[in-house]
C-alpha cells in the first residue's frame, strides 16, 4: 500500500523520456509506468516495436510520441529531445537506458564492436543525459536516470568496452550530480535481466525477469536513491569485488572468470 503511494506520488503525470525503448527494459519500463498517466517519449531505431508496444497500452490514459533516433548521433538526440520538450511542454524524468553487449577478447579482437559500444552506451548515453540536463537546468527540476551495469564493478575478462562505458558512465553522472543541485540523479546498477541483450550467455546468476526488474527500478528512482544495485547478491559481489586489491582480484578472474573462446 505505502509504495503504491510512494509510486503514484512520484510518476503521476509525469513526461517520461526513455531510450532504448523497443526492447527487453525499455519495454518493461514502459510497461510499468503506463498506469500512471506518464506522457512517454519514446526513443530507439526499430519505430515498428515502439509503435506495436504503445498501441499495446493505448486504451490506458497515457500519452505516446515516438520517435527514431540512433543515439550514437548527437544532433539526432538534441533534436529528439528538443522535439519531446515542445510535445510534452516538460521533461521530468529521463531514462538513459540504450546499450548494446560487445564481445572485446584480446584474442579476437574487433574494433568495430569496440567502437559501438563506446559510441553507444557512452557517447549516446552522455549525448541523452547533457540534451535533457540542458532542459532540466532552465526547468529547475528533473531526474536522470542511468542505467549503467554491475559490470562496472571491475574490468571483466573479455568485456573491457562494456565494462569500461559502464563505469566511464557513472563518473560522468556523479559528476554532473556535484554540480547540478536542483536536479535527481539515480545511477542503477542491473545484474542479469532476461533480455535480448545477454540472451546468449550461457551462465546468468541471479537471472531477474524484465518486468521485475522494472519494478525493481522504477520504485528505487520513486524513493529518489541515488545509487540502486540489484538483485541483492549481485550489490553484494558487486561491493565484494570492489574491494579487492588489484593483484588479488586479477588472479581470481583468472581462475574463475578467464576464457580464450
Ligand atoms: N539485460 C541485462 O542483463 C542488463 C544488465 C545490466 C545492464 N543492462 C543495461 O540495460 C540497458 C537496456 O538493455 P536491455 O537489457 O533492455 O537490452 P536490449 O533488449 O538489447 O535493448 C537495448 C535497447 O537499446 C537500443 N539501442 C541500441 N543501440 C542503439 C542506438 N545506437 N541508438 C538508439 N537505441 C539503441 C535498442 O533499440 P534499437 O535497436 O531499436 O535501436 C534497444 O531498445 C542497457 O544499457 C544495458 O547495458 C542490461
Amino acid at each position: 500500500m505505502a509504495k503504491r503511494i510512494l509510486l503514484q506520488n512520484y510518476w503521476h503525470n509525469k513526461a517520461v523520456l526513455i531510450t532504448g525503448a523497443s526492447s527487453g527494459l525499455g519495454v518493461a519500463l514502459t510497461k510499468a509506468l503506463a498506469p500512471y498517466h506518464v506522457t512517454f517519449g519514446l526513443l530507439a531505431r526499430s519505430k515498428d516495436k515502439m509503435a506495436a508496444l504503445a498501441d499495446s497500452l493505448r486504451h490506458g490514459n497515457s500519452r505516446f510520441w515516438i520517435r527514431l533516433c540512433d543515439v550514437q548521433d548527437r544532433e539526432e538526440v538534441y533534436e529528439a529531445v528538443r522535439a519531446f520538450q515542445e510535445y510534452a511542454g516538460r521533461i521530468d524524468v529521463v531514462w538513459v537506458n540504450a546499450g548494446v553487449g560487445a564481445k572485446t577478447n584480446i584474442f579476437k579482437w574487433e574494433w568495430q564492436a569496440f567502437e559501438n559500444c563506446v559510441q553507444t552506451n557512452f557517447m549516446g548515453a552522455v549525448y541523452t543525459a547533457k540534451a535533457c540536463l540542458d532542459v532540466m537546468l532552465q526547468q529547475n527540476s528533473g531526474t536522470i536516470v542511468s542505467v549503467s551495469s554491475t559490470a562496472s564493478m571491475r574490468g571483466l575478462p573479455g568485456s573491457s568496452a562494456y565494462c569500461g562505458t559502464k563505469v566511464a558512465l557513472n563518473y560522468v553522472m556523479e559528476s554532473f550530480a556535484t554540480q547540478a543541485k536542483d536536479i535527481q540523479f539515480t545511477s542503477i546498477l542491473p545484474g542479469w535481466v532476461d533480455t535480448p541483450i545477454s540472451a546468449e550467455v550461457r551462465h546468468r546468476p541471479w537471472l531477474m525477469p524484465a518486468d521485475v526488474a522494472a519494478k525493481k527500478m522504477i520504485t528505487a528512482v520513486a524513493k529518489k536513491k541515488s545509487k540502486f544495485i540489484f538483485p541483492w547478491q549481485m550489490a553484494c559481489l558487486y561491493y565484494f569485488m570492489r574491494s579487492l586489491p588489484m593483484p588479488l582480484y586479477i588472479k581470481l578472474a583468472r581462475k574463475f572468470f578467464m576464457s580464450r573462446k
